[in-house]
């Protein structure tokens, strides 16, 4: 196969060369190749990298697991570039991958990486009692078929990253596919990626019951083609049976735009809406905070100090998810909003400061540009909404909007 060398972060890397699985749309045809290294995905492992810090920081030494490695990129990052790695087991059950991890290995002249060469379900399961620290979970589209395994071998207080590309089950695409696989309804609205999300972590915390480990989510984001997780592991059956009642569903109306919460994995849901409306559903799945703010930022520091490409759209987006962490589940699109009004799109940092001073919480996001994030009823977001535009009508004919009565 011709290969070629390629930078990333600090590792230098030989991978097959890209020219030949690039499709005309810019993207890397994994169907076109043998052994995959997508360049596209440089951002998330950058992250990933910054992640691996963070907990190498809190716990002194770790030992990480890249166990669907390719071309041995994650691992070999993760050794060469986080303070702390004692150990990478790297691994791919495809030879040729394993000939692309070994020579890259010895490019990086590394000494702490194990190379192996077994399915990663099999690996993971043998490594039950001398468990890993920071386990990676990248696949061809769901990691649904390793997280069990991948629970037997991950240390407690380890953390769990988890990339799912089947995004269109997730989504509300392919409802089927999406139950049979994580046991859960999605649906498509225009937080249909946020859904997904929460399906994904609700399954892996299911799975994780059974090992009597409780995980919880510390970053969680969703960037073109993929979701991407981080669930950090706590022992115990109780601690994880207080993160399942954190679980549950999302009933929407599509009529009125209104969305009910309901706690709970076989419990009734409301049948109709206040507005009498018969809301659709999704769940069940994870209903707490997607990231932990304190985590985030201490990612983001880690990034800058990095330096490798100042001012990157790794910062801008854990800035915004930094943001939105404190938040309720689901955000509404300003534009949806704005027609249930009946009134033009007022600026979305308008909307916030307004929302705020009436005591909300009001955030953008990482998810869409467009999108809110708020818990004030969506009545009176419709009604900051509208009070936009009789502001804007009253200056244009040049009256005062606040009149001292
Ligand atoms: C998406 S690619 C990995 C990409 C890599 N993590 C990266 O960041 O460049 C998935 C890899 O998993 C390997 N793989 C698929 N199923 C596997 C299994 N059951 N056990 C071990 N490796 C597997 C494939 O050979 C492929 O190299
Ligand atoms: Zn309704």
């Amino acid at each position: 196969m011709r290969t070629q060398l390629v930078v990333e972060g600090r590792a230098r890397l030989e991978a097959p060369e890209l020219e030949r699985y690039r499709t005309q749309a810019g993207d890397y045809a994994p169907s076109l190749t043998s052994v995959f290294y997508n360049p596209r995905m440089e951002f998330c492992r950058d992250i990933s990298v910054s992640v691996v810090q963070v907990l190498a920081d809190e716990l002194g030494s770790i030992s990480i697991c890249d166990p669907l490695a390719g071309v041995g990129v994650r691992g070999i990052r993760y050794a060469k570039e986080v303070r702390g790695v004692e150990n990478a087991t790297v691994n791919d059950r495809s030879q040729e991958a394993v000939g692309f991890i070994r020579r890259n290995v010895e490019l990086n002249k590394l000494d702490n990486i194990e190379v192996r060469n077994e399915d990663a379900n099999v690996l993971l399961w043998s490594r039950r009692r001398g468990r890993f620290h920071f386990i990676d979970i990248d696949p061809f589209g769901s990691p649904a078929p390793f997280v069990d395994a991948a629970c037997a071998a991950l240390a407690r207080e380890g953390i769990l990253a988890l990339t799912a590309t089947d995004t269109a089950p997730l989504s509300g695409a392919h409802v089927k596919a999406c139950l049979r696989r994580y046991g859960a309804r999605p649906l498509k609205t225009e937080y249909c990626h946020e859904l997904g999300v929460r399906i994904l972590i609700g399954f892996a915390q299911r799975v994780a019951g059974r090992h009597e480990l409780a995980l919880t989510p510390v970053l969680a984001h969703s960037t073109e083609h993929y979701f991407r997780v981080y669930l950090r592991a706590r022992r115990g059956g109780r601690r994880a049976d207080e993160l399942l009642a954190q679980q549950g569903y999302v009933l929407h109306c599509r009529a009125c735009g209104r969305r009910v919460l309901t706690r709970g994995i076989a419990v009734e849901l409301p049948g109709a809406c206040e507005c009498g409306g018969k809301p659709d559903h999704a769940g069940p799945m994870w209903l707490g905070q997607l990231m932990d703010k304190g985590f985030v930022r201490r990612v983001s520091a880690d990034l800058v100090n990095r330096n490798f490409k100042l001012g990157h759209r790794e910062l801008v987006m854990l800035d915004r998810c930094a943001e939105e962490a404190d938040g309720p589940p689901t955000f509404y699109d300003v534009h949806d909003l704005a027609r249930r009004a009946g009134v033009s799109a007022p600026k979305l940092l308008e909307i916030l400061a307004m929302l705020r001073k009436r005591g909300y919480f009001a955030s953008r996001m990482h998810f869409s540009d467009i999108g809110l994030r708020t818990d004030a009823p969506v009545d009176e977001i419709l009604q900051v909404f509208r009070s936009f535009s009789v502001l804007r009508k009253t200056t244009e004919v040049g009256l005062n909007p606040f009149p001292i009565t």
